[in-house]
């Protein structure tokens, strides 16, 4: 590791831990940014091409059903049960409107 790398280090933690002191909260991630999160596994905007259901053209209250069931072990599930927990319920609905809006 160089110098200047490990500086350019402490100086980033050096702010982070600033910004926590002085009780600034960063930003809530974004519906966008959170729905990029499941494109891993059901492909680029929702359309898969393999066994994991597509996400594409989902209503908004479809998807928003689909993760609180998950979330709340009220639909069997081998991966989302596991995956919706570390959601709260306002960032599933974030994630649920910006796929029913923006994934086609
Ligand atoms: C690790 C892979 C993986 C990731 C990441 C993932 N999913 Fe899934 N998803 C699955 C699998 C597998 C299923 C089928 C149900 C099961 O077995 O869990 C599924 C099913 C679903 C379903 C139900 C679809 C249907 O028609 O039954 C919804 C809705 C869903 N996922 C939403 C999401 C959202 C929103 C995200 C991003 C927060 C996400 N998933 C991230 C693997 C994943």
């Amino acid at each position: 590791m160089t110098a200047s790398f490990t500086a350019t280090i402490c100086v980033a933690l050096a702010t982070m831990l600033a910004a926590t002191a002085s009780g600034q909260t960063f930003a809530p991630p974004s519906g966008a940014t959170l729905a990029a999160t499941c494109t891993g596994c059901h492909g680029p905007n929702g359309q898969s091409a393999g066994a994991i259901p597509a996400l594409n053209g989902r209503t908004e209250a479809d998807l928003l059903q689909a993760m609180l069931d998950f979330k709340n072990d009220r639909r069997p599930a081998t991966m989302m049960n596991r995956h919706a927990k570390g959601f709260s319920d306002e960032e599933i609905a974030a994630m649920a409107r910006e796929i029913a809006t923006n994934w086609r």
